[in-house]
C-alpha cells in the first residue's frame, strides 16, 4: 500500500463553517421573511430555526471548536437591532457581542455578516434596497454594530449575494420584494446599485472606527457554460446570463460602473473598496436559448441529466467551478486575499456530501497551487437551516437538526471536516475513508 498522500493548505488557512441570522436564530419576527412566512410563500416556516437566539450557539459553537474550525461567519439581523427607525436595541447587540466573545474564546474567529438578505419590517415597508434613502441607514446600522463588535471581529461581510437577493426577489419571486408591482429587472438594478452604495459608504465608516478591519461582500459567483457551445443562441444565451447574474458587483468595484445587460450605472464612490473578496460558490450552470423563458431574457439555466446530483437536484457536484470561480477572481482582481465565504450541499443522507467536500477542497489547493492568495474556507453550514423559500427541504449541515426536538445528528461529514481542519490538509486517507468512490480520481497512481 502507498504511503498517503497529503495536501497541505497554507499556514494560518481559516476553516470555518457560514450560518445566518434568520436561518439559525428562531424567533426572527420583525424582518420582512418572517411576513412572507406567515403569508404562506415558503415550504415551512422558520420557527426556533436552530435556537442560536435561545442560546445553542454555545453548544453549536462547542461543536465547531471541538472538530478543530477556527473560524466562523455569522451575521446580526438589522431588524433585532433596529426594531423601528428610532429605537436600537442595545441588549440584541450585547448578545451578538456574547456570541462573538464565545467563539473568540474557544479560539474560534468569528467574520461577522451585515445584512444576510433580510430587512427590518419598517425599512421593507418603504421599500427597503429600491430607494436611495437605505444607503445613510444601513451605514449608521454598520456604525452601531461596528461599535458593538469590534473588540472581537476585524472580518466583515457588508452585504451576502447582493446578486441573488436581486434575482430571486425581482425575478423569479421567491423572496420578499415591497410590492408586486415592483417585480422586474429594473427594479432589481435600482436594488444592486444602492446595495453598492451602501457597501461604499458601510466600507468607510468601518475603517474609520477600526482602521485594521478587513472589508469585503459575499458574491454567488456562478459559473457557466452554453449548451451547445457551437450554436451562437446559446452562446448568446450564455453570456447575457453569466453577465447580468455574475458581473454586476464585481463591475462595479473594478470600473466605477455597474454593468449590465439594461445599461450601465456609474457609482465611482465604490471603485476598489474591497479589501478581501468573498466567493460562495454552488456549482455551474448549463445554458440554452428557450424562447418559453420570457422572464429570464431567453435563457434557461439548468444541470445536465447525468449531473452527480444533490438529494432534491438543486446542486450538481461539479469541483472543477471552484478553481474556476478562484481563477476568475484572481485574474479581475489580482493580489487581492480571496476568502470562499460559503460552499457545501443539501444532503440528508450524508451519501455526496463526503466527495463533494473532498473534491472542491482539492480545487482549493489547486488554486493556491496557482498561488491565488486564498486565505480560508467557510463551508455551508454548520448544523441544518431555514433554507429559504425551501424551508426545511433542504439539509446543509455537517450536523442534521431534528427541528422538532431541536436535537443535532452527527453526519459522518463531520469528521472528515474534522480531520481536514486538524492537519489544515486533506490526504488520501482521509478521502480513502470517507469518499472511497473518488480514491482513485482524486489520487491517482
Ligand atoms: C445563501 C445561503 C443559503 C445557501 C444554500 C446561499 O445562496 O447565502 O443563505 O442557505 O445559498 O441555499
Amino acid at each position: 500500500m502507498p504511503a498517503s498522500a497529503v495536501i497541505h493548505f497554507p499556514k494560518g488557512f481559516l476553516w470555518g463553517c457560514a450560518t445566518a441570522s434568520h436561518q439559525v436564530e428562531g424567533n426572527n419576527t420583525n424582518n420582512n421573511w418572517y411576513r412572507w412566512e406567515q403569508e404562506g410563500h415558503t415550504k415551512h416556516q422558520s420557527g426556533l430555526a436552530c435556537d442560536w437566539w435561545g442560546g445553542r450557539w454555545k453548544e453549536d459553537m462547542d461543536r465547531a471548536a471541538e472538530t478543530f474550525q477556527n473560524a466562523h461567519r455569522f451575521s446580526v439581523e438589522w431588524s433585532r437591532i433596529q426594531p423601528l427607525p428610532d429605537r436600537w436595541d442595545e441588549s440584541a447587540l450585547e448578545r451578538y457581542r456574547a456570541m462573538a466573545r464565545g467563539m473568540t474564546e474557544r479560539g474560534i474567529a468569528p467574520m461577522v455578516t451585515l445584512h444576510h438578505f433580510t430587512d427590518p419590517l419598517w425599512l421593507y415597508d418603504q421599500c427597503g434596497w429600491e430607494d436611495e434613502a437605505v444607503v445613510p441607514l444601513f451605514e449608521k446600522y454598520t456604525r452601531k454594530v461596528v461599535e458593538a463588535l469590534k473588540e472581537y471581529v476585524t472580518h466583515w461581510v457588508t452585504i451576502n449575494e447582493p446578486n441573488i437577493y436581486a434575482l430571486s426577489g425581482y425575478v423569479a419571486g421567491d423572496f420578499p420584494t415591497c410590492q408586486a408591482s415592483h417585480k422586474g429587472m429594473a427594479a432589481a438594478l435600482r436594488a444592486l446599485a444602492n446595495m453598492l452604495r451602501g457597501h461604499a459608504a458601510a466600507y468607510h465608516a468601518i475603517h474609520q472606527i477600526q482602521p485594521e478591519a478587513r472589508v469585503g461582500y459575499a458574491l454567488h459567483y456562478r459559473p457557466m457554460v452554453a449548451a451547445r457551445p457551437w450554436f451562437p443562441p446559446d452562446l448568446l444565451m450564455r453570456n447575457l446570463q453569466y453577465s447580468g447574474i455574475n458581473l454586476a458587483f464585481p463591475s462595479a468595484l473594478s470600473s466605477g460602473v455597474m454593468k449590465s445587460p439594461l445599461g450601465n450605472v456609474k457609482i465611482p464612490q465604490v471603485k476598489g473598496l474591497q479589501d478581501y473578496l468573498g466567493i460562495n460558490y454552488y456549482s455551474v450552470d448549463t445554458v440554452k436559448f428557450d424562447l418559453g423563458n420570457p422572464r429570464e431574457l431567453f435563457g434557461r439555466r439548468y444541470f445536465p441529466e447525468d449531473s452527480d446530483f444533490s438529494a432534491t437536484k438543486f446542486i450538481a457536484n461539479i469541483p472543477h467551478g471552484m478553481y474556476d470561480s478562484l481563477a476568475w477572481a484572481a485574474k479581475t482582481y489580482p493580489n487581492l486575499p480571496l476568502i470562499i465565504t460559503e460552499n457545501g450541499v443539501e444532503d440528508p443522507a450524508d451519501s455526496l456530501r463526503p466527495r463533494y467536500l473532498a473534491q472542491h477542497l482539492q480545487q482549493v489547493w489547486r488554486a493556491v497551487n496557482f498561488n491565488f492568495p486564498v486565505k480560508g474556507y467557510y463551508h455551508w453550514s454548520l448544523v441544518d437551516n431555514f433554507e429559504w423559500e425551501r424551508g426545511w427541504t433542504q439539509r446543509f449541515g455537517l450536523w442534521g437538526l431534528d427541528v422538532e426536538t431541536q436535537a443535532r445528528l452527527r453526519r459522518p461529514s463531520v469528521d472528515l471536516y474534522a480531520e481536514i481542519c486538524r492537519e489544515n490538509g486533506l490526504s488520501s486517507d482521509m478521502v480513502a475513508k470517507y469518499a472511497p468512490e473518488v480514491s482513485a480520481t482524486m489520487f491517482p497512481g
